[in-house]
């Protein structure tokens, strides 16, 4: 057991399946960077409060950026020994630099340091999200100008509907995911990520750090933050806020019900049965019994783990509801949704954009459906309405049409002038073969 940010008030020693069962470190060293950031914005605000001496300071921060090093060339290792993230850093602070490092902790919690960390987390991870869609829809570009001219069956109920351009069949999901890109970025946007709020009423330190902030971004030149990072407003609500958690999940529960939506397109469309298209084996798996299957796993993984993302959303709603303010130990549990549902979407965005690439039209089988007159039959009524028929008759005509066609066995583009002039005095052989091309 490593040492603990805790334990002057106990008598008794910690019951070792206890420790083992509230600790966090297997999942918050993701947090790392984040905690190293908040402690170095801490020692400017204690530095400036004379809490700790110039050269002090300096020497946390020297220690602080050794860790971060290590974080950044990957190196670093959490002690899974260490309760979690924040004590592991303290911890590690301490080695570098004696006693010195008990300071570090001065008017400072946990419960300030790990809302900081997690909306680190959730900032650069929205914004590696957005631009993982920006490269779906690239790809969905691709595939769209590849196919450029080419017609589609569309569906509404599952039910042949109309013939469609592919391009504009293609540009719904671009459109879906360019929405889920701009939710992202506005939820981004607005994402503050407070600091001072100590256990939850905040300290004397607060005044000191909007000053602090400044120094230490103006000394590191770290723009991106700036504006990002300010002294907490009100200290109970931001260690009892897990909204931007929870709004970040539900954004990603709308990219995953839009990527099931689409794997399960691509299933149906890749079948035997339709046959549009043929999904690229290097992204397909066979079967150990059936010699001839080519499945379409990537597709039914996405449309699966639909299951998992939305669940990780109801996990934090639950979690989070009837907790009295302000922190509770219950929010430690929001982390392992969080992670979870950002790494399934980036794993499935980063395939998906070179999986669409490869995608192939089958060009004969697609000929094949349009010939269906069925498909046709609104354009034919919205011909009538040109010709200055009502549409509630038009739609009467063409249904009646359908019908003879039908019931005699006759295909429309067969039938003659005098047949279709019986239906409406403004139709005719040329007519019908121009809208049924
Ligand atoms: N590990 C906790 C969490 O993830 C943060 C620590 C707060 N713990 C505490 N005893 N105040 O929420």
């Amino acid at each position: 057991m490593a040492k603990k940010l805790w334990g002057g008030r106990f008598k008794k020693k910690v019951n070792k399946e206890f420790f083992r069962f509230q600790k966090s470190i297997s999942y918050d060293y993701k947090l790392a960077n984040y905690d190293i950031l908040h402690s170095r914005i801490h020692i400017v605000a204690l530095k400036n409060a004379k809490i700790l001496t110039p050269g002090d300071a300096k020497k946390m921060d020297t220690a602080l950026k050794q860790i971060l090093k290590g974080i950044r060339n990957k190196t670093f290792k959490p002690n899974l020994a260490s309760e979690d993230i924040h004590t592991d850093v303290q911890n590690r602070v301490e080695k570098k630099c004696g006693k010195l490092a008990l300071k570090l902790q001065t008017f400072r919690s946990r419960n300030d340091q790990i809302v900081f960390c997690e909306k680190g987390y959730c900032d650069d991870e929205s914004g590696n999200i957005a631009d993982l869609l920006g490269e779906v829809i690239s790809s969905l570009e691709f595939l769209a100008v590849k196919y450029k001219g080419f017609h589609f069956v569309g569906y509404t109920h599952t039910q042949r509907a109309e013939k469609i351009a592919f391009m504009s069949y293609i540009a719904a999901f671009e459109s879906m995911f360019t929405r889920d890109k701009e939710r992202l970025l506005e939820f981004r946007k607005k994402l503050t990520l407070y600091i001072g709020s100590g256990a939850f009423k905040g300290s004397s330190l607060i005044k000191n750090y909007d000053r602090a902030i400044k120094e230490f971004l103006k000394k590191t030149f770290e723009k991106a933050l700036s504006g990002k990072i300010k002294a907490v407003e009100n200290p109970p609500d931001n260690v009892s806020d897990r909204d931007f958690i929870i709004e970040f999940l539900s954004i990603l529960s709308i990219v995953q019900m839009h990527l099931s939506r689409l794997a399960e397109d691509f299933i149906l469309f890749s079948t035997n049965e339709f046959n549009y298209m043929e999904l690229p084996e290097d992204f397909c798996t066979g079967s150990s019994l059936m010699p001839h299957k080519k499945n379409p796993d990537f597709m039914e993984l996405i449309r699966g783990y639909t299951g998992r993302i939305y669940g990780n959303l109801a996990s934090i709603l639950t979690t989070m509801k009837g907790l009295p303010l302000t922190y509770n130990r219950d929010m430690q549990l929001d982390k392992e949704p969080l992670f979870s549902s950002v790494e399934i979407i980036k794993d499935e965005l980063a395939v998906l954009a070179d999986f669409i690439k490869g995608i192939r039209l089958n060009r004969n089988a697609i000929v094949e459906s349009l010939k269906d007159e069925s498909l046709y039959a609104t354009a034919l009524a919205e011909y009538l309405v040109k010709k200055k028929i009502p549409f509630g008759t038009a739609h009467e005509i063409v249904g009646k049409l359908i019908r003879y066609s039908e019931d005699n066995k006759c295909k429309i583009r067969q039938m003659g002038n005098e047949t279709l002039k019986r239906f409406s005095h403004c139709l005719n052989k040329k007519v019908v073969d121009q809208i049924f091309e």
